[in-house]
Formats: structure tokens, C-alpha cells, sequence
């Protein structure tokens, strides 16, 4: 099954690295076929479906990308310059996040509400090594989205049970874990859905998304403090009736580019769009032959290619057929502005831990 599952990955690395003229033509034909605009010049997609694709990561030293497969509990490398990739299936629930560790070999995974430190040379996938436990008393919870800020701490949201695709509102927190303690401190709380984390480019806001709200909001970041403060809605997307889906679309991944400009995925939406912070509205809009958009980052040399994870998770056989790129992950080329390096998680200690 897997050796399958590669070789499908194979074919998306050469398309990644120059086919794309290929790939164009097949991007038309589904065009028709959907009967969608794009508005990128080129796009590739992975022709291997995830499930449930999120948590992409770019580690600008190592030139590999990151992401995780939420179900199926696995978490995939993409090496950009042997272009080859790996996998690894934790089986411990399901895997929401994975980032990089400045200057370690081992990487920090979220499983179910834990946060753990993972070793890709460890044989034995539960040699994971236990850091913290978040919402301790409520077991169904899920650490859903984790960024590190600019002193490296790890920023890191939950979400209440999930019962299809419907979350229970209030049951969740935003928190911040660092060094060398990583104790657990509330942020936010309480959240619903603790999605997209993104900061300014001078690091003295934080843009936030409790997706239930289908808010953007912002706050006051204090990065020597690690605190936050005086939060506000910047957008509304319940206000933009540029989608008719069911469920309605909410704000889910987010990121942001050299030009200060947020990039946020639409889930059941089936689209990214770009919002100008400072103006308060969406800019750019990018529709995918998907509806469930889950996140977005950077990747790639020169950090301009726009890497998209997406969903097949809770769509029925007809849906499916309407949409079989469903799981793919989708890069966007040519839009124009790119990404900023992104910060790592510090923890000095994290190869003896
Ligand atoms: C990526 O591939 C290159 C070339 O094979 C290799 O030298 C490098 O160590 C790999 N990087 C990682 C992080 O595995
Ligand atoms: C981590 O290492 C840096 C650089 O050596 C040092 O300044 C810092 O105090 C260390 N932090 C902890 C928590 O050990
Ligand atoms: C930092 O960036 C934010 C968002 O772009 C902006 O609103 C703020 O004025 C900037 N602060 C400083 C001190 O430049």
C-alpha cells in the first residue's frame, strides 16, 4: 500500500521540480471540469490524497517541508534537495502538529493534547519523548495548531470533541509552553476551535483564529513578556458572501507574507485568501477544486511557493467524485509576494532530553 503510495509522490516531485507544463494542462481540464477560475498562473498538486492534510512547516536550514496527516496519524518530511520523502506513523491518536527545533535533529509533535519530542532514527515510534499535557480533564480535547514565536516559544491551541464536522464552542484554550519547563500557561481562553497563529512582521501583533467566530482578530504582542492583550477583529468573513458552502465557511490555517499581508484557508470554502491587516479587507482570493481547505505556508528556496494542505475528512462517495483532489496538498506558484522565515521551537536541551 505505501509502496503504491510513493511512487504516486515520485510523480508529484517531478512535477514539483520543472513538469509543470504537464501539470498546467491537467489543471485546465480540471478547471472545465469544475468550472472554476483560477487566478494563479500555474499550480501542482500532490497526486497522493491525505485524509486530512495540515500542520505544513517549512525548515528554511534544512530545506524540507513538513506536515502531518491528522487520521492516519502519520507525519511526512520532504527533503527539497534529494527530493525524496519520508513518513512517519506515530499511532499514538491523532498527530494536529509538527515543528521544527532550532538547531536539533529531533522534531516537537502534537498527539491528541500532548505535545511530545520525535526522532526520525528512533525505530520504535513510541519512544516519542513526553513534554506537556494540555486540557488536563478533558480527555476528547485536541492540541489543533502550534507556532513558535520570535524567542522560540511554542504557541499552542486546542479545540473541544469533534463529533463529525461539528465542534462543542467553549471548550478549549490557547496556551504558551517554553523553555526548559514547557508548563503549560493560558493565553486565551475560552476558544473553540484554536486555529491560524500568525505574527506581524515586527513581531508586535499577533493574528489570531478561534475558527467558530470566522474571525481574524489581532492582539498586543509583548515578545520579551510572552503575553498578549487587547484583542480585536480585523475581519469578518460571515460579512464576505463570496461562498455558498455547507457547513459555512470558516478561517482555518494562516500565515503571512513579506509584505505583511495575511494568507488564510477556508475551510469548506474551498479557498485562500489574502487580507491586507491594516485595511481590514481580503485583498486576493484563490479558489482550489476542493472545498476543504486546512492550511497554508511558505516553502521553497526563495520561500515563494504557497504549499495548501487540504481534506478528504467526513465527505461522502458523492462528494468525493465531485471533488477527487480532496487530501491532495496544492503549490501555488508565481503570486506575486512569498513568505518570511518562520521562527523554530528553542529548546536547548531537546537531543539529551
Ligand atoms: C536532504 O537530502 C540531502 C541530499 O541527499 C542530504 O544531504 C540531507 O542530509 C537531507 N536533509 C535531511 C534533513 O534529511
Ligand atoms: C539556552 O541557550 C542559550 C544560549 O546558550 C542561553 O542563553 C539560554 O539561557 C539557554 N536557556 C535555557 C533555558 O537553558
Ligand atoms: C508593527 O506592525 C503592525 C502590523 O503591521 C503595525 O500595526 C504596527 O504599527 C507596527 N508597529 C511598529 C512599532 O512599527
Amino acid at each position: 500500500m505505501y509502496a503504491l503510495k510513493i511512487v504516486f509522490f515520485v510523480t508529484f516531485l517531478h512535477a514539483l521540480r520543472g513538469e509543470i507544463n504537464k501539470n498546467v494542462n491537467k489543471n485546465e481540464i480540471q478547471a472545465q471540469k469544475h468550472k472554476l477560475h483560477y487566478h494563479f498562473e500555474t499550480y501542482d498538486y500532490t497526486t497522493l490524497p491525505f485524509t486530512h492534510a495540515e500542520s505544513p512547516v517549512w525548515d528554511g536550514d534544512n530545506n524540507v517541508l513538513y506536515w502531518v496527516d491528522v487520521l492516519n496519524q502519520n507525519v511526512y518530511a520532504l527533503n527539497y534537495t534529494s527530493k525524496q520523502h519520508r513518513l512517519k506513523h506515530i499511532g499514538k491518536g491523532e498527530v494536529n502538529i509538527v515543528l521544527p527545533i532550532e538547531g536539533s535533529k529531533r522534531l516537537l509533535l502534537g498527539v491528541q493534547a500532548f505535545v511530545y519530542l520525535l526522532d526520525w532514527d528512533e525505530p520504535n515510534p513510541t519512544d516519542l519523548k513526553f513534554i506537556a499535557a494540555l486540557d488536563q480533564g478533558s480527555p476528547n480535547n485536541i492540541l489543533n495548531e502550534g507556532k513558535a514565536d520570535v524567542r522560540g516559544r511554542f504557541w499552542a491551541g486546542t479545540k473541544g470533541p469533534q463529533h463529525g464536522d461539528v465542534v462543542l464552542e467553549d471548550h478549549a484554550a490557547l496556551y504558551s509552553l517554553e523553555q526548559p519547563m514547557f508548563e503549560p500557561r493560558v493565553q486565551l481562553k475560552p476558544v473553540s476551535i484554536s486555529n491560524g497563529i500568525a505574527w506581524s512582521l515586527n513581531n508586535s501583533v499577533l493574528f489570531y483564529i478561534d475558527s467558530a467566530t470566522r474571525t481574524i482578530d489581532a492582539f498586543d504582542f509583548d515578545a520579551a513578556k510572552g503575553r498578549i492583550s487587547k484583542r480585536r477583529t480585523i475581519l469578518d468573513i460571515g460579512e464576505y458572501n463570496f461562498m455558498k458552502t455547507a457547513p459555512a465557511p470558516i478561517p482555518d490555517g494562516m500565515t503571512i507574507d513579506r509584505d505583511g499581508f495575511l494568507w488564510v484557508a477556508l475551510m469548506f470554502g474551498g479557498a485562500i485568501i489574502r487580507i491586507d491587516p491594516e485595511a481590514r479587507r481580503v485583498v486576493e482570493k484563490y479558489k482550489l477544486p476542493v472545498t476543504r481547505t486546512t492550511s497554508v505556508t511558505w516553502a521553497g528556496h526563495s520561500l515563494e511557493e504557497l504549499i495548501v494542505t487540504t481534506s478528504r475528512r467526513n465527505m461522502d462517495a458523492n462528494e468525493l467524485k465531485r471533488e477527487p483532489l480532496s487530501g491532495a496538498i496544492f503549490i501555488l506558484h508565481k503570486l506575486g509576494t512569498g513568505g518570511v522565515r518562520t521562527h523554530k521551537l528553542k529548546f536547548n536541551d531537546s537531543d539529551i532530553y
